[in-house]
């Protein structure tokens, strides 16, 4: 059976896990997409000892990658907007489907990247940009397909959530955490983006484009980071009863949809006051379902791996039979009916 060939930008916490769950899962990644899936290519700055790449083509300049004729799905982890968007605009200009887990650049430059993807008639999926290794997208735009949703309501930064578990359980600084956080691989790499509540709101803007079927409105949304939170709000919140969680909520109004990023405090006795450390978790409120709640590791290499394979096995499964395949990118053709955003 012939290969579906990946190549992989980028080789940091993210890239290195890719690899190595592709390489270490690759029979049974094959017998479940039917077809081989190998790393064809690798475009890094440098190599990562967490990763053995020894046999795998490498190149120093990105570019490559998008260009090589023998890449089918370009795999772009090197995060930021300027150079990654310019990545994945040349990979669709040479025929490439692509699988990103840039939160950043799909909030704020999606509806311009899938755009450019539907002209080529290829594939921009993006599963790992909410939610780690939660298959949130998937929940959502597949398994909830037939819902109308209500609300849905989530902790959504790893990063955040460490922080202030860490700040109430063990009256740790936040600086100190923080710093913990980085050395974990959890943070961006500008971390204002996880304490300022960024890089929620990136994955809110996400999420309510597919419950919602809205345009991405990153800027529109109300963004409040937990930087101003102190131990003292976290002892005080628990002796009356609540916990401190940094929640993006997006909800159905009458006039539109409501976006917003902020700390909130939650009786302590609700599932979602109980989700501590580097852990996502999603509520999703809709009229047929009701309620249904996911939790799992919201950052961190593996975790988020497994929804960057998970995206490029989808691809696979539709290249060999197209017909059998929910179309990826369905949310968009959505979002051009779009209701407002308050
Ligand atoms: N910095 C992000 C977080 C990484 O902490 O959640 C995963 O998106």
């Amino acid at each position: 059976m012939k290969p579906v060939k990946v190549g992989i930008c980028g080789l940091g916490t993210v890239g290195s896990g890719t690899f190595n769950v592709l390489t270490r899962n690759a029979n049974s990644i094959a017998a479940r997409t039917g077809r081989p899936i190998i790393v064809e290519q690798i475009g890094a700055r440098r190599d990562n000892p967490a990763s053995d790449t020894s046999t795998t083509q490498m190149t120093r300049d990105i570019f490559d990658v998008a260009r090589n004729p023998d890449v089918d799905i370009l795999v772009e982890l090197i995060g930021g907007y300027d150079v990654a968007k310019e990545l994945i605009l040349t990979a669709i200009e040479h025929g490439k489907h692509v699988v990103t887990a840039n939160k950043a650049l799909i909030a704020e430059h999606g509806n311009e990247i899938f755009q450019a993807a539907r002209e080529k008639n290829v594939v921009v999926a993006y599963e790992a940009a909410v939610a780690g290794g939660i298959p949130v997208i998937k929940c959502l735009r597949e398994g909830l397909s037939g819902n109308q949703i209500n609300w849905l309501a989530g902790i959504i930064n790893g990063t955040g959530n460490f922080i202030l578990t860490e700040m109430g359980d063990k009256n740790r600084p936040f600086e100190e955490v923080l710093s913990e956080a980085q050395a974990l691989g959890y943070a961006e790499a500008d971390p204002t983006f996880d304490v300022e509540g960024i890089d929620a709101c990136h994955k809110l803007t996400i999420m309510a484009a597919i419950a919602f079927g809205i345009p991405l409105n990153f800027e529109r949304a109300y963004t409040e980071g937990i930087s101003r939170v102190t131990p003292a709000d976290i002892q005080y919140a628990e002796e009356l009863g609540y916990r401190i969680k940094h929640l993006g909520i997006a909800r159905q109004a009458d006039e539109g949809v409501e976006l917003r990023v902020h700390p909130t405090l939650i009786p302590a006795s609700r599932p979602l006051a109980n989700i501590n450390g580097v852990l996502n978790s999603v509520v999703i409120n809709a009229d047929a379902v009701g309620e249904t709640m996911m939790v799992g590791p919201g950052a961190g290499a593996e975790p988020t791996a497994s929804s960057v394979v998970a995206d490029i096995m989808d691809i696979a499964r539709a290249l060999e039979a197209p017909q059998t395949t929910p179309n990826p990118l369905g949310f968009v053709e959505n979002a051009l009916k779009s209701t407002p955003v308050l």
